[in-house]
């Protein structure tokens, strides 16, 4: 009797253990799936790139010709591999499939490195508009469950939960630190959008920490700030990135504060935040952008075929990158183009029509237009203003100034402080992407240390192409050429106070 109860345990334990290994197999298989199918994407982006000899480990997109960017002719992938293999789609999605790369902290051993600033736009996030008709898909928005095929995301997770964190002096006290539903609602960040700002922090905290040992690793809570946008996706990306960033992740360590406006302006500077004049420019610029899509054929005719698929009146369409907001969910997430109710769908060519369309118009309408430029210098002024101010204090050699600063905000924080600095490249700025500021000092003679800044967006090193750097030393920009640009930036404007300026009477 006793025997037999031994061998039913025996075959019990066995069947289970046969049961758990399976699964675990499947798990295994599934993950390398997975693994694989974003490694041949990026292979094929990467062998398409090579072809042409357009490729460098940074993806020069500027590089590529005006039709390279959107070309899709890679044969033999199914029509979602084919989505992310255009150029064009896979850097606005910014797919985060391998370890973040940039010419951040290059400089000559000479140097030391003081400060760095830096603005991201937070992660991929759920579509922030809707359509009538057309359908938008459902993302998963749950971390235990995207943690089951993505270890990053596990180990961020354990970290996050394990310390069940939440500092009381924080602005954002109450907030989640990460986004926790089954599915994702609009406007939230995704898994993916986590995964981009954890590349990002271990990126740059290689450079920072461990090549320049700007912080030790003893660092106060004065060393960093972290400013955030009042959004969960711009508060949870900053997170992310911190936690990449940091060799040891601690929320108790970290002082994040609310940046009520989306440019970054305190009050405590002594600057309005909100600027009428900068409001009105603003305004006129959007009326040129509408009278633009208005003139343009091709424009409206996007506007007619995407009212044809999606049976409503071209009237009902909100404005052509709002559409594409919607449908870039899909492709950035690998879901198959949306499709009305009869199952007819937008196809590859509509999409790559609009971001033609959108990138031409974007164009000539960030750079081009005066007035949007006009905008841009005035809303950038008070935050612009902060961070010489803070490279100022390190020059006097004044302690209490942090060395690193995060600032977390939006798309439209990014492009106007690009335009403002002179390199924009027209183009609507990628999920996840980065603008640095690093500022350097170098010991001349025993009393003479000189200054200078770098700038970098998403990698690339902009300094040369910065207007206002008249000579370019070694890589660096002297810090009294940016002195200068800021002290004069407004004048082509004839703003003598740009307090007064900005309510000053509009005609
Ligand atoms: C960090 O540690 C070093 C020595 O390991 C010490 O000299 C320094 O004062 C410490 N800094 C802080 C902020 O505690
Ligand atoms: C739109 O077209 C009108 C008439 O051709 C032209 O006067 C106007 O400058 C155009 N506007 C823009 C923003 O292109
Ligand atoms: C780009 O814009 C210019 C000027 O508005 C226009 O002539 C051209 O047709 C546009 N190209 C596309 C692809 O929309
Ligand atoms: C040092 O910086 C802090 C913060 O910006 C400021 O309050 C203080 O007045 C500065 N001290 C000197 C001596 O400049
Ligand atoms: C600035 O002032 C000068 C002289 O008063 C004037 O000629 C010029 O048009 C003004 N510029 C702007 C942009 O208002």
């Amino acid at each position: 009797m006793r025997f037999h109860i031994k061998h039913v345990i025996v075959v019990f334990i066995l069947i289970s253990f046969i049961l758990w290994a399976s699964h675990v197999y499947i798990d295994n298989l599934q993950r390398n799936r997975q693994l694989e199918r974003s490694q041949s994407i990026e292979n094929k982006v990467n062998e398409w790139l090579d072809h042409r000899e357009h490729k460098d480990h940074h993806f020069r997109f500027d590089k590529l010709g005006p039709d390279l960017k959107y070309k899709t002719d890679i044969n033999d992938a199914d029509n979602t591999d084919k989505l992310l293999s255009v150029p064009r789609l896979w850097q606005y999605c910014n797919p985060p499939v391998k370890a973040v790369t940039g010419d951040e902290g290059e400089v000559s051993p000479e140097y030391r490195l003081e400060m760095v600033h830096v603005l991201i736009r937070h992660g991929d996030r759920t579509p922030m508009h809707t359509m009538k008709g057309l359908p938008t898909v459902k993302i998963n928005c749950n971390l235990d469950k995207l943690s089951l095929t993505n270890s990053k995301l596990q180990n961020f997770a354990s970290k996050i939960k394990d310390s069940l964190q939440r500092h009381k002096e924080s602005d954002f006290k109450n907030w989640d630190l990460y986004p926790d539903e089954e599915y994702c609602t609009g406007s939230q960040l995704t898994g993916t959008g986590i995964h981009q700002h954890i590349l990002n922090g271990e990126h740059l905290g290689f450079k920072f920490f461990r090549k320049w040992e700007l912080l030790s690793s003893n660092f106060s809570s004065d060393d960093i700030l972290v400013k955030s946008t009042e959004y969960s996706r711009t508060f949870q990306s900053a997170i992310a990135f911190m936690y990449g960033f940091l060799p040891q992740f601690s929320l108790n360590k970290l002082i994040i504060k609310k940046s009520s406006n989306l440019y970054f302006c305190s009050k405590s500077s002594g600057f309005v935040c909100f600027c009428p004049q900068a409001n009105l420019a603003k305004q006129m610029a959007d009326n040129f952008n509408s009278k633009l899509s208005h003139n343009s054929s091709k424009h409206q005719n996007l506007i007619k075929q995407l009212a044809d698929i999606y049976n409503t009146k071209p009237s009902h369409i909100p404005w052509l990158s709002a559409v594409a907001d919607i449908i870039m969910a899909n492709v950035c997430h690998e879901f198959k183009l949306p499709c009305n109710d009869a199952g007819q769908c937008a196809d590859q060519n509509l999409l790559i029509n609009i971001w033609k369309v959108i990138d031409n118009e974007s164009l000539i309408s960030k750079t081009k237009n005066h007035v949007f430029i006009k905008f841009s210098h005035l809303i950038m002024h008070p935050f612009l203003v902060q961070i010489a101010h803070q490279m100022k204090s390190v020059v006097l050699a004044n302690k209490s100034v942090p060395k690193f600063v995060l600032y977390s905000g939006h798309d439209v924080t990014m492009t106007p402080l690009l335009v403002a600095l002179g390199i924009s490249d027209g183009l609507w700025p990628s999920y996840a992407s980065r603008l640095v500021i690093e500022f350097y000092s170098r010991v001349v003679t025993q009393k003479k240390i000189h200054y200078f800044i770098r700038i970098l967006y998403n990698g690339l090193d902009m300094t040369r192409q910065l207007p206002f750097c008249r000579t370019v030393i070694n890589g660096l920009c002297k810090f009294i050429h940016f002195i200068h640009f800021i002290d004069t930036h407004l004048k082509p404007y004839n703003v003598t106070s740009y307090n007064r300026y900005c309510y000053s009477e509009t005609n």
